[in-house]
Parts: C-alpha cells; structure tokens; sequence
C-alpha cells in the first residue's frame, strides 16, 4: 500500500513557539516520508504587510524546520507562493463554496470581533487552505486545534465541488499534536498574535525571563498545589518522561514547592530538549544560501503534483478544449 501523504502548512508570521511546536511541528517532523510542509506566505499577506519583514520570517521557518530535523531528501519543504498553480484551484473551489460557509469561519470572527476591519483575503483565508490541501491529493493533514474547523471546511468545499463535477478531489483528514491548544506564558491559548509566547528557540537570560513569567495562582509555597490547573504543570508535562512528571506530581502535593521550582525545572527541560536543533540552527545560519535552495528544490516537486490535480480539476469543469 502506498504510504499515507501527509501534508500541513504554517504561517510564516513571527517566530514559532511551543504551541506551534507540540501542536503541529513535532508531528511534521514525525511524519515525513512522501510529506509535503510548506510555509505559508499567501495567508501571511492577510496579516503582514512590510516584504522585509515577510522575506525574514519565512526564511526563519525554513530554517526552524531544518534544525528541528526535517529531512529534505524525505519530505517537501516549500514556500506556498512557488506554487501558484494553488491561487487557480482557490478560484474553482470558490465557484462551488457557499458564503455561508465561510461567514460561521472561528477565526475570521474572532478577527472581525477584535476589530481587524476585514479584507476578501482574510474572508476567503479557508479556500486557499482547502485549495492548498487538496492540490497535493492530501490524506492527512498534521494541526493544532485551532485548525479543525478550517479542516471539516476543507472536506465541505471538496464534497460540494466533487458532488457537482465528480470525484476529483481526495477528501483529508487531519490528527492533533495536543488534545487542548498548549497555553501561553499568560494562561491563554499560546500564539504569535497575543505576545504571550515561548519561542522554541529563545535562549539563556531571555528564555529564562519568559518562563518565570509564566502566570500561576497565589497558593502560598508551603501549601499542596493542584497540578491539573497549573500552567507550569500543563507546559512541563509536554516535555518530562513518566518518572520526572511523577516526581513533579509528588511535589505539587507534598506542599513546600513554589512555582520558582517548578519553572526552574520546567527551564531545564526545554533547555534540553531544543540542545540539538540550537546547535543545528546555528550550523545552518552560516549557510543561507542552502536553505534556499531546499526551498526551490521542493517548489519544484510540489509544483509539479499540483499542476496534475489542477489539471484534473480543470478538465472536470469544462477549462478545456473540446
Ligand atoms: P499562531 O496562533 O501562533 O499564529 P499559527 O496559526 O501559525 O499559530 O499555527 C501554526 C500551527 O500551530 C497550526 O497547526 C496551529 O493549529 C498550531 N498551533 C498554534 N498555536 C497553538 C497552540 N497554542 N497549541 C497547539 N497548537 C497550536
Ligand atoms: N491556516 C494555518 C494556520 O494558521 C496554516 C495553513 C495554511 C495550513 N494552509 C494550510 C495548515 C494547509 C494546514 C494545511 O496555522
């Protein structure tokens, strides 16, 4: 049986974090035989508007992934926009999507709602997602939470567009990293857009200010504290194996442990787990022009498969001779 395609995206829209990280990348970086990951700078325009600023962010998440471990003999790092072939399939998906559709989008009215005044991009942000999904025959598609809804709405434009034309499109599914969205140094969910992040590669006196930053209640030091609503608890468990986790268990309940320990602990078990990818990324940074090329390497691969599904699209609404 031919191997699972995995495919995802991310947004190149500030430096990734943790949330990204344990929601997403560590399933990217799990899951790469036959993958296709790219770095999704169509969407980025809806929120980004300096080229400076874009350029830099998306050669830094090329190079996150790089120095995380993904392997580009393996999978397929791109940049969304070397593919135009997927802003073609946007167009046709639209001709089939409802608006209705679109209007019940979480995350549009969640912006609209915080006063971002709303452009057709931002609107029609989950078209270019199905498209991007759908261009590459996708079988499962690696998110966070957050993402879900744009995924039933990505097998929604399939289904319609296939129930008028035929089965042209391969309908995803998609797997979590975490069940719950990983919280911020501030409780929330942690993302680029509420300032309340850990970048996965933060380092020394900077990382160490965030994380004792990290919002805990009042419970005395000398009192027991309950782990399941501690964000220290939530943020260590994604990194500590069973004993070390029993072990903090033990001390939430034991009492006489301040949240200074915790996060201490917590400190070092970052510090360890990202010890490789800094030194890979260090390595990597002397060689920019490398990292460009792994780019246009994969252009060229994902292109190619998105011409063939687009073709196929095409010739199933009639965009072809007769
Ligand atoms: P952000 O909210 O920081 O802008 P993105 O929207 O670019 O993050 O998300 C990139 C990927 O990381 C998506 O798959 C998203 O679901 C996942 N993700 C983002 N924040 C979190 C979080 N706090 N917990 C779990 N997954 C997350
Ligand atoms: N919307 C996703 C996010 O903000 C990024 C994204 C764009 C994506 N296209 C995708 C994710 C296709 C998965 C598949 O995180």
């Amino acid at each position: 049986m031919a191997t699972a395609r995995y495919l995802s995206g991310i947004q190149p829209s500030g430096l990734l974090h943790l949330g990204n990280y344990f929601g997403a990348i560590r399933n990217h970086i799990a899951h790469q035989d036959n993958a296709l990951y790219f770095i999704a700078d169509y969407h980025a325009l809806t929120s980004t508007r300096d080229p400076a600023v874009l350029r830099a962010n998306v050669h830094d998440v090329a190079l996150t992934y790089l120095a995380l471990g993904l392997d580009p003999e393996r999978a397929t790092l791109f940049r969304q926009s070397d593919v135009p072939e997927v802003t073609e399939l946007t167009w046709l998906l639209m001709t089939t999507t409802g608006m209705g559709l679109l209007e019940r989008a979480h995350s549009y009215k969640d912006k609209v709602a915080r006063g971002i005044s709303p452009t057709m991009g931002l609107f029609s942000y989950p078209v270019l997602m199905a498209a991007d999904i759908l261009a590459y025959d996708s079988d499962v598609v690696p998110v966070g939470k957050d993402q879900v809804q744009h995924l039933e709405m990505t097998r929604d434009m399939a289904a319609s567009f296939n129930a008028i034309y035929g089965e042209v499109f391969k309908l995803p599914k998609f797997i979590l990293g975490t069940p719950e969205p990983v919280p911020g140094i501030d409780g929330e969910k942690m993302s680029k857009s509420y300032d309340n992040t850990l970048p996965i590669f933060a380092q020394g006196k900077a990382l160490k200010k965030l994380v004792m930053s990290i919002k805990t209640d009042s419970t005395p030091m000398e009192d027991p504290k309950d782990p399941n609503t501690c964000n220290v608890f939530k943020l260590y468990s994604l990194f500590a194996d069973a004993p070390a986790l029993a072990e903090m268990k033990a001390n939430y309940a034991g009492g006489n442990y301040g949240y200074g320990h915790a996060k201490l602990a917590l400190l070092e078990q970052i510090k360890a787990h990202f010890a490789d990818a800094h030194a890979r990324r260090a390595e990597l940074m002397q060689t920019p022009e490398l990292v460009e090329e792994v780019l246009a390497a994969g252009a060229e691969r994902a292109r190619a498969k998105a011409r063939e599904v687009l073709d196929r699209a095409r010739a199933a609404c009639g965009l072809d001779p007769a």
